[in-house]
């Protein structure tokens, strides 16, 4: 198949990529390199069935890019929803702008199969847990707000123009590569020799999932056939765990004797949605689920950044 998938450099997509070229497929590969690193992708470089382009999907871009693909995978965004509310106007662009271009992109090209990288944050302050996905409630956040804005662009082209596009709700990720989130926090300021200074009480309870897991559901959903135009799939793990434990994984495995202070209130900061717990039904009916732990996403995450330093301190 020939695969475009946007945001190649970054965490998600560096490691989709990776898999991807395992197998008997061309990729194009897209990032602008705003939060992504040219690293992790540079092992390409000499790959004839890699070819990268460089630029910004929230401008104006040449959209022959996706050329002849079978499947567009946009996962080029601004990922870090706790910087939202000091830079919401990039919020806007990198998230719905470059969603809107894409999907224009994907209209010119005749792409028949669109996949997108959204969020379980969209349940907001979710009334029932397990969360399916039709329990889509109020958004905390313009991060979330623009990932369901994406979402309805998604349905009602989709919907319109004919093709397939398929919405990955993802909890939290981790492993190789993983560059934002409390893990990558926690371990930098332990390896600094810092105090821990949690953001909230710790109490908050949330689903995370190995990014090799993840891998295999955005693989499964290549395949996928559906008789809807637009659907939603929920990407967790069953398992949850509260901040207080995961803290407490990292701080024994790095064999931290240091401080660790707690806050107060569930919410971590101003979005920070405090349980995230996900139906994944909908894709273990499909035949995915999850084969790593919480755990190992965390220490396997924790491996990574101690043997690449550099990003901690990118
Ligand atoms: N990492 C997670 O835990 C998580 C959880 C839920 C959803 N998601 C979603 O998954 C996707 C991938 O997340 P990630 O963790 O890999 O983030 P990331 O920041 O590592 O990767 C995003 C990539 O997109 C690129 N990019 C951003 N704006 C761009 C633009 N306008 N033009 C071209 N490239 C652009 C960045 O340079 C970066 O390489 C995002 O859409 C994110 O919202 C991630």
């Amino acid at each position: 198949m020939k695969i475009a998938v946007t945001g190649a450099a970054g965490f998600v997509g560096s490691n989709l990529i990776d898999e991807l070229l395992l197998g008997d497929h061309t990729i194009i590969g897209i990032d602008n390199f705003s939060t992504g690193y040219r690293n992790h992708i540079l092992h390409h470089k000499e790959n004839k069935n890699f070819i990268f382009h460089k630029l910004d999907l929230s401008a104006n871009f040449d959209s022959n890019i996706f050329e002849d693909c079978d499947c567009v995978i946009h996962l080029a965004a601004l990922a870090d929803i706790r910087y939202n509310k000091s830079n919401f106007k990039e919020c806007l662009n990198k998230n719905v702008t470059a969603t809107n271009n894409v999907l224009e992109a994907c209209v010119n090209n005749n792409i028949k199969k669109l996949l997108f990288a959204s969020t379980c944050s969209v349940y907001g302050d979710a009334l029932v847990f397990p969360t399916k996905e039709t329990e889509v409630k109020n958004q905390t956040s313009v991060y979330s707000s623009t990932k369901i804005a994406s979402e309805m662009l998604l349905e009602g082209f989709a919907n319109t123009f004919n093709f397939h596009a398929f919405s990955l709700r993802f909890v939290s990720m981790l492993g190789q590569r993983y560059s934002h989130g409390h893990v990558f926090d926690f371990t930098k300021k332990i390896l600094n020799n810092e105090p821990l200074n949690v953001l909230g009480s710790g109490d908050g309870i949330k689903s995370y999932l190995h990014i090799k897991d993840a891998v295999k559901a955005i693989e499964m959903l290549i395949n996928h056939r559906s008789k809807n135009y637009f659907e939603a799939f929920n990407v967790g793990h069953s398992d949850t765990i509260k901040l207080k434990y995961s803290v407490e994984t990292i701080v024994n495995y790095l064999n931290y004797k240091g401080e660790v202070n707690y806050g107060e209130g569930l919410s971590g900061w101003v979005g920070d949605v405090p349980v995230i717990a996900p139906s994944i039904e909908k894709m273990k009916a499909l035949g995915w689920n999850p084969k790593f732990s919480i755990q190992k996403g965390i220490t396997d995450t924790i491996d990574y950044l101690v043997d690449n330093q550099w990003l901690l301190n990118s």
